[in-house]
């Protein structure tokens, strides 16, 4: 059976003074899920948003907000984070020596458990977390900003699949996917893509047509990778 493909736009590239209203155009104009990148300016070097931010995020959205933390240690804002709304909550497998124990944790508040890999974290960092997490996710930038040139991991994305087998595992790519390079990594096994600048870059609050047209020009360009 094919699974669905689905496409999350990151509101780090959106208005930062008008969320509420860029995560309703994107939604109206073809987003399935609502990426939301939270740096803590030590896990990475950049800093955007705590859970006070997310939760009046959360008011918004009306799909599915999905929320990579890129923070360390992460456990002790685990709880926060599902308060505010998360549905799908991603944490780093280099975040700390007890990602076991933090995917457990994020499954005890009732959200989807995603881990992340950096792009130099091999494949194998997650093989003893697949019966727990529900979601790999497979940096192709080193994270901490947007608008970075897509690094190609698509040999790892193709392990992972092997690795995953038919457990119910769903492999999000983030990071400088685009209309050129979404077909390579969906022709290697990705479910969700998570795209920035691609999908935000030409349009605005007053004038998000462009939204529309950058999200289906990312979906019409992995028909073929799909077929
Ligand atoms: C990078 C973030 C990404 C980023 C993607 O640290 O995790 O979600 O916003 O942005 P683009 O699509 O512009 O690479
Ligand atoms: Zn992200």
């Amino acid at each position: 059976m094919r699974r669905p493909l689905i496409i999350a736009p990151s509101i780090l590239s959106a208005d930062f003074a008008d969320f509420g209203r860029e995560i309703e155009a994107v939604e109206a104009h073809g987003a399935d899920w609502v990426h939301v990148d939270v740096m803590d300016g030590h896990f990475v070097p950049n800093l955007t948003f705590g859970p006070p931010a997310v939760a009046a995020f959360r008011k918004h959205v009306t799909t599915v907000m999905d929320v990579h933390l890129m923070i360390a240690p992460v456990d002790p804002y685990i709880e926060a984070y599902a308060e505010a709304g998360a549905d799908v909550i991603t944490a780093h497998v280099e975040a700390g020596p007890h990602s076991h124990r933090t995917l457990q944790a994020i499954r005890a508040t009732g959200k989807k458990a995603g881990i992340a890999l950096n792009p130099g974290t091999p494949a194998e960092a997650v093989k003893p977390l697949l019966d727990l997490a529900e979601l790999v996710c497979v940096m192709t930038v080193n994270p901490g900003f947007g608008g970075q040139r897509f690094l190609d991991m698509t040999d790892k994305i193709r392990a992972l699949r092997a690795m995953i087998g038919d457990r119910p595992v769903q492999i999000e790519i983030d990071g400088g996917v685009t209309p050129e390079t979404a077909p390579l990594v969906v022709a290697a096994g990705a479910d969700v893509l998570v795209a920035g600048s691609a999908v935000f870059k030409g349009g605005s609050v007053q004038n998000p047509a462009p939204y529309g047209a950058n999200i289906r020009a990312i979906r019409d360009s992995v028909l073929q990778a799909r077929a």
